[in-house]
């Protein structure tokens, strides 16, 4: 999931900054695991100066053998030289550092008090602080050796370690933000775990008991939740032949459908979302992402989805790809996933600690033909924050796997788009109206706004 929406964010970063491009833009982060390995090639793919902090060196070591991390260093100094020289010569760069993130932002910190450049613009954090006090974010107190030892020996001794490292690296965080960093939560947790540690990342709350603002957006509140909001999610194809050539196919079918949704004409206000991910797909396999199975991401909304799943299942039908195509999506989505501090963290009507979403999408997949489902709770924040649910369909080429893939995808996209617009969000209930009007069966509520005046007055005399 990381590196899709990895580029989404970054690009998103352009609006943050009010700039056409990133060039020459620094960009903040840590980690180079599982998911957070991407950060490196999405800021490559972004046109930005990527500094990604890890503190395994075999973690760091495996993403720039993989040619994803061009370059890295051990030495702090070394790398505060780099940054400036990057930045002078807006190089398209990715830089690691083999040590602790927390050493680099108070340095940085210690660089803009004593020679006022502020040398980067924006940042993130993607340590597993999902699971902080479990190996998940190491305390800069301690090289990765030493916190593995403890957290094995005497794991107690590690949480207010965990927690110390948290309230330093925010406060240097606060510190570059006041003088014009944009810093945002990408979806591990960061602020919330940084919160119960006691740093100072507190917001304004929105509603009474919603305790979901902090002082930095979440990239869902900020970006990602209107993006949704429009239908738009990480659809995702694995072609089973596992033959990189039948991937090569699949991205070319991907491109002419999107380009035929695109001609035959397409609201102003899902241009942007088809612009960029017609680019990318046509970009896609240049890009070397694939490890494993013949797998692709494309953000597509609910038109864009069925319309790929029949164009895979026509070209498997007509044997133009070797074997059957499996259609799903990420967790991270427009309907599947119930999670108060990410996915659902823009829905301010007090549902966003429901768990129906995610609930109805998996019943109601299962019930369209999905050829699996799953619910399942923990994803990304960790246990007991959300809950998620998912499916898989074999497009192998029949009228049956056809027919299958227009009721579900129809349902597992326009469900999570009628709840976001009954929460007020207005891309939402525009993208609702609209799917109404194209599908004539589809028959959803649309939310009654409240008069602004009348809740005005309401709470004037409260
Ligand atoms: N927003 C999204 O789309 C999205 C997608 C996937 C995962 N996530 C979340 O991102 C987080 C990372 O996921 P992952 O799969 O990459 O996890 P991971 O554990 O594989 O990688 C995290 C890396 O951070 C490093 N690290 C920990 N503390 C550090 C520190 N203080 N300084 C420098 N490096 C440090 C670790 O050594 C590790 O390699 C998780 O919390 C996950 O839930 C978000």
């Amino acid at each position: 999931m990381g590196k899709d929406n990895m580029l989404t964010v970054l690009n998103a970063g352009r609006k943050y900054l009010g700039v056409e491009s990133l060039s020459g833009k620094v960009f903040l982060t840590s980690g180079l695991g599982g998911m957070s390995g991407a950060q490196a090639k999405a800021a490559i793919i972004c046109g930005c100066i990527g500094v990604i902090a890890e503190v395994s060196e075999e973690a760091l070591k495996k993403r720039h053998q993989q040619g994803w991390l061009q370059e890295y260093t051990p030495d702090l100094d070394v790398l505060i030289a780099r940054i400036r020289e990057a930045r002078a010569k807006k190089e398209v760069t990715s830089i690691g550092y083999l040590g602790n993130v927390v050493n680099v932002w108070e340095r940085l910190v210690e660089e803009y008090e004593s020679t006022g450049d502020l040398l980067v613009d924006l940042a993130s954090d993607q340590t597993s602080c999902h699971n902080p006090y479990k190996g998940g974010y190491i305390p800069v107190s301690l090289s990765y050796a030493q916190s593995q030892k403890l957290l094995a020996q005497d794991p107690a001794k590690l949480k207010p370690l965990v927690e110390e490292s948290l309230r330093r690296q925010v406060l240097a965080i606060n510190r570059l933000a006041n003088a014009g960093l944009y810093f945002w939560d990408y979806g591990n947790a960061f602020l919330l775990e940084a919160r119960r540690a006691g740093a100072d990342v507190s917001g304004k709350q929105v509603a009474e008991g919603a305790d979901t603002t902090f002082r930095y957006p979440s990239y869902v509140q900020d970006i990602m939740g209107d993006i949704f909001s429009l239908g738009f999610g990480p659809f995702r194809w694995v072609c089973t032949s596992g033959d990189p050539e039948d991937l090569q196919k699949t991205d070319l079918i991907a491109a002419e459908v999107l380009e035929s949704i695109c001609q035959e004409g397409i609201p102003e206000r899902i241009r942007q979302q088809y612009t960029d991910n017609l680019r990318w797909i046509q970009q896609a396999g240049k890009h070397n992402m694939v490890v494993g199975s013949q797998a692709r991401i494309l953000y597509s909304d609910q038109e864009g989805r069925v319309r790929l799943a029949l164009a895979f299942n026509q070209a498997v039908r007509t044997s133009h790809l070797k074997g059957p195509v499996v259609i799903s999506r990420d967790h991270h989505d427009v309907s599947g996933t119930d999670s108060p501090y990410r996915e659902t963290s823009n829905v301010y009507d007090g549902s966003a600690f429901t768990a129906d979403m995610a609930v109805q999408n998996f019943v109601g997949d299962a019930f369209r033909g999905a050829t699996w489902v799953a619910i399942h709770n923990g994803g990304g924040v960790g246990w007991g924050e959300v809950m998620n649910g998912g499916f898989g369909l074999v497009m192998d080429g029949t009228e049956d796997a056809a027919y299958r893939a227009s009721l579900l995808l129809n349902w597992d996209v326009a469900n999570g788009v009628a709840r976001r617009a009954w929460s007020g969000n207005d891309n939402a209930e525009a993208t609702i109206t609209r799917s109404m009007t194209q599908d004539q069966r589809l028959k959803v509520t649309l939310p009654h706004h409240a008069d602004q005046t009348l809740i005005s007055r309401a709470l004037d005399s409260a």
